[in-house]
C-alpha cells in the first residue's frame, strides 16, 4: 500500500483545527454563559466584594466553584491571570494550513469547478484568500459606524452581507469552494476579533490596573460586543465544518441559499440559549420550535427535483460501467492514474461490478442528484451520462 503523504498531513492539520477549535468555542460558550447567569453579590458576605459586579456559583466534576466578575478591575492584579487566545490563534492558524493544503494545493479538484467559472488556479487562490482580507475590512468597518448600537440592526446587515458573500463566491468557485470560504471568511473574523480589538481591550484594562488608574470603559465595551458576535457565528460555523459531509448542502443548484437557511437556524439556536441564561426563556420559547421547523423546511424545499427517471430506454449495467470508467476510475481505483491521489479518494474504488453495486446509493448522491463527482469535474462527465447514471438506478440498479 502506498504512504499516502498529503492523505496523512490532512488529517493531522484537520485533528488540531478540531481540538483547538472545540477548545475555543467551548470556553466562547462558557464565557457568554457565565456572564449572563453573574447575579448582584450579597453584600457583607464572608469575603470583601468591593468592586465585584456580579458572581455565580457552580459545581463541576466533584467541587465547587465561586467566580465573581469585577465591575472595572480588581483592586490589586493578582499574580496569575489566565487569557485565552491561544485555542483562537490556534484554530485560525490549523484551518488557513488545512485551506491551503486541500483548496489551494488542490485548487483544480476542490476550488475550482469549470462548468461554474473556468478560472486558473492563482486567480482562485487570489480570489480566497482576498475574500478573507476584505471579509475582515467590511465588517471591521461596520463595526465603527453608528449602526454598532443597533444589535438588532447590526445581525440583520451582517447576515445579508455574508449571504452575498456566499452568493458571489458560488458563481467563481465550486459549491464546496464557496462554502469553505464563507466558513473562513467567518473564522478569520473570529480570529481577527480576538487579535485585534478584544487582546488589546484586555491589555488596556490590565495596564490601567497596574497604575492604578480608573480604566476607559470603552475597550472593555467594544471586546464584550466582539466577543457577543463571535458567539453567535459559532453554530454557522461548526455547520460550514461539517458541511463537506453533506453534497445535497454545497451541492445543490441555490447551495448559498441553503447555506443562509442553516446559518439562520444555528443564529435563532444560540439566541434563544442566549436569553435563556438571561433568564428569558419563557419569552423566547418559540425560538427553539421555530428553527426546528425552519430545519425540515430547508430539508424539504432543498431536497433534489424529482426527475421521472424510470421513464426512457433501459440502461445496461456496462454502459454504466463503461461511464464510470471514463469518469471516475482514473482517482476511484485501488492505484489511480491521477496525480493528485496516490490511493482511492475515501477508500472508494470503482473498478469492477461489485465496488459499483456497493456504492449506489452514494453515487446517486454525488453524480445525478449533485454534480459534486467527479471533483471539479476534471474528467468532464457530461449531463447525459449522469441522467443514464440516474435511469439505471432508478430501474433498479441491476447488474445483469
Ligand atoms: C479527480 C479525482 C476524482 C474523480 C475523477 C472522481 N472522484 Fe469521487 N472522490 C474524489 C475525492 C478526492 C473524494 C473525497 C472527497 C472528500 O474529501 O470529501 C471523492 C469521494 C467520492 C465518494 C464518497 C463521498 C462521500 O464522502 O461519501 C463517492 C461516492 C465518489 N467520490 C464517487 C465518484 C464517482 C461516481 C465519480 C465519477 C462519476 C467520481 N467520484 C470521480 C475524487 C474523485
Amino acid at each position: 500500500m502506498a504512504f499516502d503523504v498529503m492523505e496523512w498531513l490532512q488529517l493531522g492539520i484537520r485533528w488540531i483545527h478540531i481540538i483547538t477549535g472545540v477548545a475555543w468555542i467551548g470556553a466562547s460558550f462558557y464565557f457568554i454563559w457565565l456572564d449572563m447567569n453573574l447575579t448582584p453579590p450579597k453584600q457583607g458576605g464572608q469575603k470583601d466584594k468591593d468592586g465585584v459586579g456580579g458572581e455565580l456559583w457552580a459545581i463541576h466534576g466533584g467541587g465547587f466553584y465561586e467566580v465573581q466578575k469585577y465591575k472595572a478591575a480588581p483592586p490589586t492584579l493578582p499574580p496569575h491571570l489566565h487569557w485565552f487566545k491561544y485555542e483562537a490563534y490556534f484554530t485560525w492558524i490549523s484551518g488557513f494550513a488545512l485551506l491551503t493544503v486541500l483548496y489551494y494545493f488542490g485548487a483544480e479538484i476542490y476550488l475550482i469547478d469549470k462548468s461554474i467559472a473556468d478560472i486558473s488556479s492563482d486567480a482562485a487562490i487570489l480570489i480566497g484568500i482576498g475574500s478573507l482580507v476584505g471579509g475582515w475590512i467590511i465588517y471591521d468597518f461596520l463595526c465603527r459606524t453608528p449602526l454598532i448600537r443597533h444589535q438588532g440592526v447590526f445581525g440583520v446587515v451582517l447576515f445579508v452581507l455574508l449571504t452575498a458573500a456566499a452568493w458571489g463566491l458560488s458563481q467563481v468557485f465550486s459549491g464546496r469552494g464557496a462554502y469553505i470560504h464563507v466558513g473562513a471568511i467567518i473564522g478569520t473574523i473570529m480570529a481577527a476579533n480576538v487579535l485585534m480589538i478584544i487582546m488589546p481591550g484586555q491589555r488596556a484594562l490590565v495596564s490601567s490596573a497596574e497604575k492604578g488608574e480608573a480604566p476607559d470603559p470603552e475597550p472593555g465595551l467594544k471586546a464584550k460586543q466582539r466577543s457577543l458576535h463571535n458567539n453567535y457565528f459559532t453554530l454557522p460555523i461548526l455547520f460550514i465544518m461539517i458541511s463537506n459531509h453533506y453534497p445535497g448542502t454545497f451541492g445543490h443548484e441555490y447551495g448559498w441559499a441553503v447555506l443562509a437557511g442553516i446559518a439562520l437556524v444555528g443564529i435563532l439556536v444560540r439566541h434563544y440559549f442566549n436569553l435563556k441564561n438571561q433568564g428569558r426563556a419563557k419569552q423566547a420559547f418559540y425560538l427553539l420550535p421555530v428553527s426546528f421547523v425552519l430545519f425540515f423546511v430547508i430539508a424539504f424545499v432543498a431536497a433534489p427535483k424529482k426527475v421521472d427517471l424510470s421513464e426512457g430506454p433501459a440502461v445496461s449495467f456496462t454502459q454504466v460501467q463503461n461511464i464510470i470508467s471514463e469518469r471516475c476510475v482514473s482517482c476511484h481505483a485501488t492505484e489511480p492514474t491521477s496525480e493528485d491521489f496516490d490511493t482511492a479518494p475515501k477508500a472508494v474504488k470503482l473498478e469492477n461490478r461489485a465496488q459499483i453495486l456497493r456504492e449506489v446509493t452514494r453515487i446517486r448522491q454525488q453524480v445525478v442528484e449533485t454534480d459534486t463527482m467527479p471533483l471539479g469535474n476534471v474528467t468532464e462527465m457530461t449531463d447525459d451520462e449522469r441522467l443514464i447514471i440516474g435511469r439505471w438506478i432508478a430501474q433498479g440498479a441491476k447488474a445483469e
